[in-house]
């Protein structure tokens, strides 16, 4: 259900000078998405009449991540501090009621967190409701200064703490919900009164609170949500967070994931029941894992479709690839973009696949490239294999039919087709078609010269023996010394 009285609002137009990057702020990235992403993703579930991005620094690139999300845009140039945004923000906002303003620099804040700030305003029938966290270390954010009860009377920046107010450890997440009726005219009195000469959101809370107005405190559950990355060290922690929530997901689907710290995996991945991840492994993008598969350590995976029972033995790199059930791969073997494993496919050390079809039961267990092939069912690559797909020029491609063999170390220079059930012969160097059930034998005929190496070596023995000199006889010691010397 729509709420038609509400809407959001994300600030993400700042530079994020904290961060000394020539990428703006919120398109840093913290478990597998842009900062700014993640906050879109959990507006959305408020199902808010429309989601405002106030942009800036870099505007073009940040659009461009969240209009496909179904946010608009409003640009704030220059950027003259969080109020300031909001006044950027107030036409695009209509005739919504509510806002809820989150920063774009908040990935960790949850959907049902927002939900019952929302409730909490409304049921308090507030004019701000703030969401608070208290940490230990509560520097750099802005701290809460309570009335009574859930009542607040100030929050005040931490450029501007008294000593007495360092002591509080209440801090401001930078999240709200607003009444709009209320805030504009308590946001037309903040005055720029900071080093920075910009105008406050948080100033507001002070004014409002001056004229008798309800401005509610409501505390994350979880204290992590309030995080707001203004550094690497805090885009470490937001990462770590969503990385160990997103590991928490697939272990409640039924994966086991051994040492869980070490595994990295993005926000978009699944995996079936009784899948075996290994320690050190990488799952990324839109990765896809059947049941009972098994990936074995210091693999990574970027868009790989695996079905049942599948094998990654460890080291393997993976894109964009699709294997069947029961396919092993590795250790190290490469798939890059392009290609399907069928059923029960083996690759194995050391081989390079792009573009390339593997039918069902065909093996290729070392040392091989196939690019651009299409292989057929129970087909033996024998190693070493290349497929020479590339003239400088133009890929072509290499069929090899049904149930081949393809000896050791042979090259085929496509364009080329293998028949099926053809042989060919190890050491081939193959430029033309061979034929279903044909043998096909493409390098030197072989000579043996007999006694030739014995012969070789007889002559080089000869050529090398040295000429003891005459003197050197003449000096060595006396018989008796010699054998005395022996028996000791
Ligand atoms: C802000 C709060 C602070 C709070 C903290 C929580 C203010 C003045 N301070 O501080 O009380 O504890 O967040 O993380 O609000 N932005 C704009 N336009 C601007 C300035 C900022 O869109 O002109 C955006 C930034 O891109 C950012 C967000 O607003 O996404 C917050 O700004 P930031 O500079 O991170 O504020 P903090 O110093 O973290
Ligand atoms: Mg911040």
């Amino acid at each position: 259900m729509t709420a038609n009285d509400l809407a959001i609002v994300i600030l993400a137009a700042g530079k994020g000078t904290r961060l000394k990057s020539s990428l703006a702020k919120v398109l840093h990235r913290a478990g597998g998405r842009t900062l700014v992403e993640h906050v879109v993703r959990v507006g959305a579930a408020l199902k808010a009449k429309k989601t405002i991005v106030v942009v800036g620094h870099q505007a073009e690139q940040v659009a461009a991540v969240v209009e496909p999300l179904g946010a608009e845009t409003v640009l704030q140039q220059p950027q003259h501090g969080t109020g300031h945004a909001m006044h950027v923000a107030r036409r695009a906002l209509g005739n919504a009621k509510l806002v809820v303003v989150l920063p774009g620099d908040a990935p960790l804040v949850r959907a049902e967190t927002l939900k019952a700030l929302i409730a909490a305003h409304r049921a308090g029938n507030a004019a701000a409701t703030i969401l608070t966290a208290v940490l230990a270390d509560p520097s750099g954010y802005g701290r809460i200064v309570r009335k009574s009860g859930a009542n607040v009377s100030a929050i005040v920046e931490e450029s501007q703490l008294t000593e007495e107010q360092r002591e509080l450890n209440e801090i401001n997440s930078s999240i709200y919900c607003f009444t709009l009726e209320k805030l504009w005219p308590a946001l037309a009195q903040v005055k720029p009164n900071n080093q920075h000469r910009e105008l406050y959101l948080t100033d507001a809370i002070a004014v409002m609170a001056a004229k008798g107005e309800a401005v509610l405190a409501q505390l994350a559950a979880d204290a992590r949500e309030a995080l707001g990355c203004n550094t690497r060290a805090d885009l470490a922690e937001a990462d770590r967070t969503l990385r160990e929530w997103k590991r928490d997901a697939l272990q409640n689907d039924g994966v086991t994931i051994q040492l869980p710290e070490t595994v990295l995996v993005d926000p978009e991945v699944t995996a079936g029941e009784d899948t075996v991840i290994e320690p050190c492994v990488q799952l990324l993008g839109k990765t896809k894992i059947g049941a009972r598969c098994t990936i074995r350590t210091g693999s990574v995976l970027s868009d790989a479709i695996l079905g049942d029972e599948v094998i990654v033995e460890p080291h393997c790199v993976l894109a964009q690839s699709r294997l069947d059930d029961r396919v092993i791969i590795g250790p190290f073997a490469r798939l890059r973009a392009g290609n399907h494993l069928k059923a029960g496919a083996r690759i194995g050390n050391f081989v390079e696949l792009k573009k390339s079809t593997v039918g069902e039961g065909t093996k290729a267990m070392h040392l091989t490239y196939l690019g651009d092939a299409k292989i057929g069912a129970k087909t033996n690559i024998g190693a070493g294999t290349i497929t020479c797909n590339y003239d400088g020029f133009h890929k072509y491609p290499t069929t090899i039919g049904n149930k081949v063999f393809i000896g050791t170390n042979s090259a085929l220079v496509a364009p080329v087709r293998v028949g099926d059930g053809a042989y060919v012969a190890a050491g081939s160097t193959i430029t033309d078609n061979v034929p279903s059930d044909g043998l096909a034998i493409a390098r030197g005929r072989q000579e043996n010269k007999p006694g030739w190496a014995s012969k070789k070596r007889r002559e080089l023995a000869a050529a090398e023996k040295p000429k003891k000199p005459a003197r050197a006889r003449k000096k060595s010691k006396p018989r008796r010394t010699a054998k005395k010397s022996r028996r000791r």
